[in-house]
C-alpha cells in the first residue's frame, strides 16, 4: 500500500522511528503499550478505533495526540460517507461532524493537542463547506471537503515535525554538558517526527555536545523505562534508566546538570501541565540550582487559561497502579490514585522552548508578546 507522503518534509529530516504512518486504506499506528518487547502496529480505519488507540494509549505524548485526532476527523468523515444519502443538507452534515467532535473530544482530557487539531479540523471544515453554496451537500461537494480535510490532517503533522526540528535547534544550545535528565517519553513516538525534550537532546547529541541521559523510568506505564529508553537506544545516545525516586540525591551528588521534559499543555501564565512526577522534579531543580527546562510547540499553549489551575486532570484507571506486566503487586482489594499529570508552576521553570523561540521569564509577557503577536 502507498504511503501518503509530501514532499514538504526533506528526506533527511523524516524520521526513521514512526509512531504512525497513514495510507489510503487506514491510520497505522505502533501499539506503545507493547514496546520495547513488539513492534506492532494497529490498524484503525474506523473513527471507534482512532478514539481506541488514544484513549488506551496505543498512541500517547501531547503532539501525536493531536495529529491522531487530526487524522481521525478525516477518517470518521469518510466512514460516514457511506450512511449518507445525497445531496444532504448542510445541517446534517454538521450533525456528523459534530458527533466526530464529540467523540475524539473525549478520549483524554489533558494534552490542549487534542482540542487544538479538533479546532484546526473544524475551522478547515467550515472553510471548505463554505465554498460549497446552496444548502445542499452534493457528492462531489463532499469528496473536495474530505480532500481539505485530509490536506489539513497532514499539514498539521507537517508542522509538528517542523516545529520539533526548530525546537532542537534552540533548546540544544542552551543544553549544558554531562548528565541531563528527563522524564516520561517526548520523542519520535510523541509527536509528528524527531521529538520535543527528546530531539533537544538529540539535537544536542548530533552536534558533538559530551551529554549523558538519566532517564525516568516514570511508573506506572513506565514511558521513560520502555519508550524514551527504546528510543535513545536506537540513536545510540548513552543514558541509564533510574527509578523515578532517585532524582534527587542524584541531583544532590552533582550529577545532573540539567532537566528538559515535555509539556500537555501549558497556561498563559507559564504553569505547565506534563507526566505526573514533572512537578517534583522542578522542586528539586530549584533546591539544587538546577536548570529546568520544558519544550513544547505553540500547539500545547493554552491560552484561554489565565493559570494552571484550569487544567483538567486524568485521572487514569487504578489497575495501572496496581498491576505491572499484569501481575498483581499490590495485597488484593488495595486501592490506588493513578493522577496522570501535575502541573508545574511557571516560578520553577527555567525557560520554555518553542518552536518560535525560547521564553524566558517573566512567562504571562514573553508567552503573549512570541506567540499571540508573533
Ligand atoms: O500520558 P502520556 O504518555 O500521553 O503523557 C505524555 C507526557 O506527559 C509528555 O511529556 C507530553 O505529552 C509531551 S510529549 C512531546
Amino acid at each position: 500500500m502507498k504511503e501518503i507522503k509530501r514532499p514538504l518534509i526533506e528526506p533527511k529530516e523524516a524520521d526513521f522511528i514512526k509512531a504512525f504512518y497513514w495510507d489510503t486504506s487506514a491510520l497505522f499506528i505502533l501499539d506503545q503499550r507493547r514496546l520495547p518487547s513488539k513492534e506492532l502496529y494497529y490498524r484503525a480505519d474506523t473513527l471507534r478505533k482512532v478514539r481506541y488507540s488514544i484513549r488506551e494509549m496505543l498512541v500517547r505524548g501531547a503532539p501525536a495526540i493531536g495529529i491522531v485526532t487530526a487524522i481521525g476527523v478525516y477518517i470518521g468523515l469518510k466512514e460516514a460517507q457511506a450512511k449518507l444519502t445525497f445531496p444532504l443538507t448542510q445541517k446534517a452534515l454538521l450533525r456528523v461532524f459534530a458527533g466526530l467532535e464529540k467523540s475524539l473530544s473525549t478520549a483524554r482530557p489533558t494534552a490542549v493537542n487534542l482540542f487544538w487539531a479538533l479546532k484546526r479540523m473544524k475551522e478547515a471544515f467550515q472553510r471548505s463547506l463554505g465554498k460549497a453554496p446552496g444548502e445542499k451537500v452534493s457528492k462531489k461537494t463532499f469528496k473536495e471537503l474530505l480532500e481539505s480535510l485530509r490536506n489539513e490532517a497532514l499539514s498539521i503533522w507537517e508542522e509538528d515535525l517542523r516545529a520539533n526540528l526548530k525546537m532542537a535547534e534552540y533548546g540544544s544550545d542552551l543544553l549544558p554538558e554531562g548528565g541531563i535528565l528527563t522524564h516520561c517519553n517526548t520523542g519520535a513516538l510523541a509527536t509528528g517526527g524527531y521529538g520535543t525534550a527528546l530531539g533537544v537532546i538529540r539535537r544536542a547529541f548530533e552536534k558533538g555536545k559530551k551529554i549523558h541521559i538519566w532517564v525516568d523510568e516514570t511508573r506506572p506505564f513506565l514511558q521513560g523505562a520502555r519508550l524514551t529508553a527504546w528510543e535513545l537506544s536506537k540513536l545510540r545516545i548513552p543514558f541509564k534508566i533510574i527509578t523515578d525516586n532517585s532524582a534527587g540525591y542524584l541531583m544532590k551528588r552533582g550529577e545532573v546538570k540539567a532537566i528538559i521534559v515535555g509539556a500537555d499543555r501549558i497556561a498563559g501564565n507559564g504553569d505547565t501541565a506534563n507526566k505526573i512526577g514533572t512537578y517534583s522534579l522542578s522542586v528539586l531543580a530549584k533546591e539544587h540550582g538546577i536548570p529546568f527546562y520544558v519544550a513544547a510547540p505553540s500547539s500545547t499553549f493554552d491560552l484561554n487559561l489565565t493559570s494552571g489551575e484550569g487544567i483538567p486532570v486524568e485521572v487514569r484507571s487504578e489497575r495501572e497502579v496496581l498491576f505491572c506486566g499484569g501481575r498483581p503487586i499490590a495485597p488484593e482489594g488495595s486501592q490506588a490514585l493513578n493522577l496522570a499529570f501535575d502541573v508545574t508552576p511557571a516560578e520553577n521553570i527555567t525557560a520554555i522552548i518553542t518552536e518560535q523561540g525560547v521564553i524566558s521569564p517573566p512567562y504571562r509577557q514573553n508567552i503573549q508578546n512570541l506567540l499571540r503577536d508573533g
